[in-house]
């Protein structure tokens, strides 16, 4: 095959860990492993340290990200107990609220539900609530958006029940989308025995052949293919207590590529997926001149010594990848080509409702 001109691909799912935990990840590193996955847009999320739930803690991460950034970027607000009166004010500086509702990495864990049908209530209906839900909770998560009419957007969606009742709610015409991680369509329980026990450690955990099998089944009733780049290092992974979490930005593409020449995607498929989909559900602008070029039949294999991301190791070690980024191009300048980056520190843009003025421009 050619090569292939797409658009920039757009990642609704991201761990930068600035600020507090930047020797995992920044946002100059995160986002430079974005544009050498062919992502130019990433929308991060808000359980850093301290965690992003005030105007204070928001700004840390602003000014790293306006500092650092080199592709564009968005942030979530995180959901709290402490900040159900004051979110929506916050609105206009982020893409979207995000809930931990079930265990996770870091300390945003709602789990009460009259706070979570408050912030339902009072968070703008136009702006993206986002939920980190899994098994029942989904269930329970698509009840109160529906009774509050409102969206919801069901995040690394896992588990065969978890898809399935996305499906039903869908079919009924309850405003649901949803995304899947290239690692749960890959990875299964069946591949804990050879990662080892943390580095298998991912939340939602690594689910059944069974679970995995009905992900791909129900490809159409899947929004987008978020990463959930969630970047630990080694030593971490490989300690007592693991953290949970596998890097994906610079392989998520070239996995989703891979359903592509295995017949179970289209090209436009992904597409829709990575790019569309995302900008429609997370409301964000346009990237003028923004393209990514991709060799299709370029074999490579991963590998914790050419990673870009601090985490400097991938749970697809050793596999033979086909298709690679070769060149990205954000608003009309070569940023990313075959291993090097021509790109200042700071060229990435804010896509948030109060910057959309700059963006343009
Ligand atoms: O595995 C995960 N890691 N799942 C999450 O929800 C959070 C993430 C992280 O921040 O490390
Ligand atoms: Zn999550
Ligand atoms: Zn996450």
């Amino acid at each position: 095959m050619p090569t292939l001109r797409l658009p920039g691909l757009i990642d609704p799912h991201v761990h930068l860990r600035e600020p507090g935990g930047e020797y995992k990840e920044d946002f100059e590193s995160g986002t430079k492993a974005a544009l050498a996955g062919g992502i130019t847009l990433v929308l991060v999320m808000p359980n850093t340290r301290p965690p992003l739930i005030d105007s204070d803690s928001l700004a840390l991460a602003e000014t790293a990200a306006a500092q650092r950034a080199v592709c564009d970027w968005g942030i979530h607000l995180g959901a709290s107990p402490e900040n159900t009166l004051t979110a929506a004010d916050l609105a206009p500086r982020v893409s979207g609220l995000k809930f931990y509702l079930d265990a996770t990495f870091g300390p945003l864990h709602l789990q009460d539900l009259r706070t979570l049908r408050e912030h339902f209530a009072r968070f703008p209906k136009d702006r993206p609530i986002l939920c980190h839900a899994e098994g029942r909770t989904v269930a329970a998560v698509l009840m109160c958006a529906h009774l509050e009419g409102r969206s919801v957007h069901i995040c690394h969606v896992s588990r065969q029940e978890e898809i399935e009742i996305i499906r039903d709610a869908k079919m009924r015409g309850i405003q649901v989308t949803c995304e899947v991680c290239a690692h749960h369509l890959y990875l299964s329980t069946d591949d804990i025995a050879h990662l080892g026990e943390g580095r298998s450690e991912v939340r939602p955990r690594l689910a059944s052949p069974a679970d995995q099998a009905a992900l791909w089944r129900n490809l159409e009733f899947v929004d987008c293919f978020a990463t959930d780049h969630a970047p630990h290092l080694l030593s971490e992974k490989d300690s007592s207590n693991p953290p949970p979490g596998f890097p994906g930005l610079e392989t998520s593409f070239a996995l989703m590529l891979r359903a592509v020449h295995e017949g179970r995607l289209t090209l436009e498929g992904l597409v829709e997926r990575m790019v569309h989909a995302p900008r429609r559900i997370f409301d964000l602008p346009e990237q003028p001149d923004t393209w990514i070029e991709v060799d299709p039949d370029l074999v490579w294999q991963p590998s914790a010594h050419n990673t870009v991301s601090r985490a400097r190791w991938t749970p697809f070690e050793g596999w033979k990848l086909r298709g690679r980024v070769i060149r990205t191009v954000l608003r009309g300048k070569e940023v990313y080509q075959q291993g090097m980056f021509q790109v200042q520190p700071g060229a990435g843009r804010n896509v948030a409702p109060i910057a959309r003025r700059d963006f343009a421009t």
